[in-house]
């Protein structure tokens, strides 16, 4: 990802908060999660946090279909955003972004993600991928009232 794709990507990252949370934690929180994290200039100063790594899956007509973003925290790799636009689902595009993050990191010894609960595409999409649930959380990160779910995966070392 570059400056240049942030406005496509943060347009994205809005409608699927918007499709795939309105229904699990409410339009004012997707609200104010949109607000604070998923504006184009947000999405900009991400590109620059250390240890992050940000990628776009693109057509060929160059239209964004997918994003990744993942950081490593504390010594822990976290796939915090994984985001296909919904006409471009089960096309393979979630699978090639997951396994460029996976490439980029390799070294790392794991890789972890929280998922909403009732997010049961995602979760299906991360077994699939041989993550297994390691924890069970009464808030998804900084969203108060929302259970998450931790999920995690060994990572190749070479
Ligand atoms: C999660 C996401 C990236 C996965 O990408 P995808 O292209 O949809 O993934 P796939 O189609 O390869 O896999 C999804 C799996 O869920 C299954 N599935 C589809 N709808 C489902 C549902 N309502 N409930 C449970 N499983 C479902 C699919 O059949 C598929 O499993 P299969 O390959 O065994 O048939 C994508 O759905 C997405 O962007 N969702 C919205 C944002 C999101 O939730 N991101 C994850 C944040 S943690």
């Amino acid at each position: 990802m570059t400056p240049a794709d942030a406005e496509a990507v943060s347009a994205l990252l809005r409608h699927s908060w918007e499709r795939t949370y309105t229904p699990l934690m409410g339009a004012e929180k997707v609200a104010a999660q949109n607000e604070s994290k998923h504006g184009a200039q947000s999405l900009v100063a991400d590109l620059a946090r250390p240890h992050s790594e940000s990628f776009v899956a693109s057509t060929e007509n160059g239209t964004v279909a997918g994003y990744a973003y993942a950081i490593v925290t504390k010594g822990v790799l976290w796939l915090d955003r994984l985001h296909v636009a919904p006409e471009h689902q089960g096309s393979g595009i979630a699978d090639g972004l997951l396994q460029a993050v996976m490439v980029n990191y390799v070294g790392e010894p794991s890789i972890s993600l929280e998922v909403i609960e009732g997010n049961n595409r995602a979760m299906r999409f991360y077994e699939k991928h041989g993550f297994d649930v390691v924890e069970r959380k009464s808030a998804c990160g900084s969203i108060d009232g929302v259970p998450a779910i931790v999920m995690r995966r060994p990572l190749s070392r070479a």
